[in-house]
C-alpha cells in the first residue's frame, strides 16, 4: 500500500477546495472514484492485506467513498451557484437596448395630412360605411347600369345589391341626403377594387370632397385644389387641370401636377409627359343633385377624388404599392 486513507481524503479535499469550475470537480470524481480511480485501487488492495486487518481497512475505505462522493457534489453545487451567480450580476457598463416607439403608418400620416389642409380651408372630416348599397356607390352617383364600373370583375359583390364600396363618392350622397347646403366635407376611407399589381391592391385608401352653395363656381373649385395641390407637395408646384369624365360630375377635370422626379423633363414615372395625375373632379352633376333633393337652381357644387397611397407614393417616391401593406417595419420606420 502507497498510501493511506488519511493521505488519499486529505489530497482529494484539497484538490476540491481549489476546483474552478464544474469540469474540474468532474476530473477530480474520476481520479478518485473512477474504475481506475485512487479510492477504487484502495478497496481492491484489501484482499491482499492480512485476514485481521481487512475488516476494519474494507471500512474506512468505504466511508471516505460516501464522504469523498458527499463532498464532490456539495463542490459541484456550490461551483453551480457561482456561475449562475456570475450570469444574473447586471453590467452596467453595457450600453442600454434601444426600444422602438411605435408610429402613425405613412397612409394615416398622409390622410391626415390632407384632411387637416381641408379642415383649415372650412371642410369638416366625415366618414361613412365601406360596406354599401349599389344605391348609394353607383346609382344615386348617375353610374348606370351598365356601366364598366360596374363588373364584376371591378367589384367586390356582397350580394346583388350590395357592394364592398369601390370609391369614397357615395358618402358625398349620403352627407347631401342628411343636410342642406352649405356643405363642405372631406371623406377619407378604404375602398375596394378586385384589381392587384404595382399600383393597385385589392384595398386601398381614398378621399372624397365635396363643397356645395350657393354660386360654387369652377373658379372655386380651381382655387381650392390648387392650394390643396401646392400644400400637400411644394408650393411651387404647377398644376394643370384636364377635361376627363365621371358619370357624377359635368364638366370633369383631371387635375395633374408637373412631375415631382423629373419637374417636367420627362422620365419613367411620367411616362415621359412631365405631369402626373394626382385627382379626379368635376362640377356636381345635376342627376346627383335631384337624387338627393337638391334645388339646381339655386346650388351647385364641385367634388374631388384622389388615391391617398397614389399621393403617399409622389410624396416620398415609393415605386411599389405593396410596401404600405407587408407590415415589415423596416420600410415603415422611415417615415
Ligand atoms: N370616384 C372617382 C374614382 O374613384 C374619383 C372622383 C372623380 C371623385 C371625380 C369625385 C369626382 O368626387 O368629382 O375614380
Amino acid at each position: 500500500m502507497n498510501a493511506t486513507i488519511d493521505q488519499i481524503k486529505t489530497e482529494a479535499l484539497r484538490e476540491l477546495a481549489s476546483a474552478v469550475d464544474r469540469d474540474a470537480v468532474g476530473e477530480i470524481a474520476v481520479r478518485y472514484l473512477g474504475r481506475k480511480g485512487r479510492v477504487t485501487q484502495y478497496l481492491r488492495h484489501i484482499s491482499q492485506l492480512p485476514s485481521e486487518e481487512r475488516p476494519l481497512a474494507g471500512k474506512r475505505a468505504n466511508e471516505l467513498k460516501n464522504f469523498l462522493s458527499a463532498e464532490i457534489e456539495a463542490a459541484t453545487r456550490r461551483l453551480q451557484a457561482e456561475a449562475l451567480k456570475r450570469v444574473e450580476e447586471i453590467d452596467v457598463s453595457l450600453p442600454g437596448r434601444p426600444c422602438f416607439s411605435g408610429a402613425l403608418h405613412p397612409i394615416t400620416q398622409t390622410t391626415r395630412e390632407i384632411c387637416a389642409i381641408f379642415n383649415r380651408l372650412g371642410f369638416e372630416t366625415v366618414e361613412g360605411p365601406q360596406v354599401e348599397t349599389d344605391y348609394y356607390n353607383f346609382e344615386a352617383l348617375n353610374i348606370p347600369k351598365n356601366h364598366p364600373a360596374r363588373e364584376m370583375q371591378d367589384t367586390f359583390y356582397v350580394s346583388e345589391n350590395v357592394v364592398l364600396r369601390t370609391h369614397t363618392s357615395p358618402i358625398q350622397v349620403r352627407i347631401m341626403a342628411q343636410r342642406q347646403p352649405p356643405v363642405r366635407i372631406i371623406a377619407p376611407g378604404k375602398v375596394y377594387r378586385c384589381d392587384s399589381d404595382l399600383t393597385h391592391t385589392p384595398m386601398f385608401h381614398q378621399v372624397e370632397g365635396l363643397m356645395v352653395d350657393r354660386k360654387v363656381s369652377f373658379g372655386d373649385l380651381k382655387g381650392i385644389l390648387t392650394t390643396f395641390v401646392q400644400q400637400i407637395f411644394d408650393p411651387e408646384t404647377s398644376v394643370r387641370f384636364r377635361p376627363s369624365f365621371f358619370p357624377f360630375t359635368e364638366p370633369s377635370a383631371e387635375v395633374d401636377i408637373r412631375c415631382v422626379i423629373c419637374r417636367g423633363n420627362g422620365c419613367r414615372v411620367c411616362s415621359q409627359t412631365g405631369w402626373l395625375e394626382v385627382l379626379g373632379s368635376g362640377m356636381v352633376h345635376p342627376a346627383v343633385f335631384e337624387n338627393v333633393g337638391y334645388d339646381t337652381r339655386a346650388y351647385t357644387g364641385f367634388a374631388f377624388g384622389m388615391g391617398i397611397e397614389r399621393i403617399a407614393m409622389l410624396k416620398y417616391q415609393i415605386d411599389d404599392i405593396r410596401r404600405f401593406f407587408e407590415n415589415d417595419s423596416r420600410f415603415l420606420r422611415q417615415f
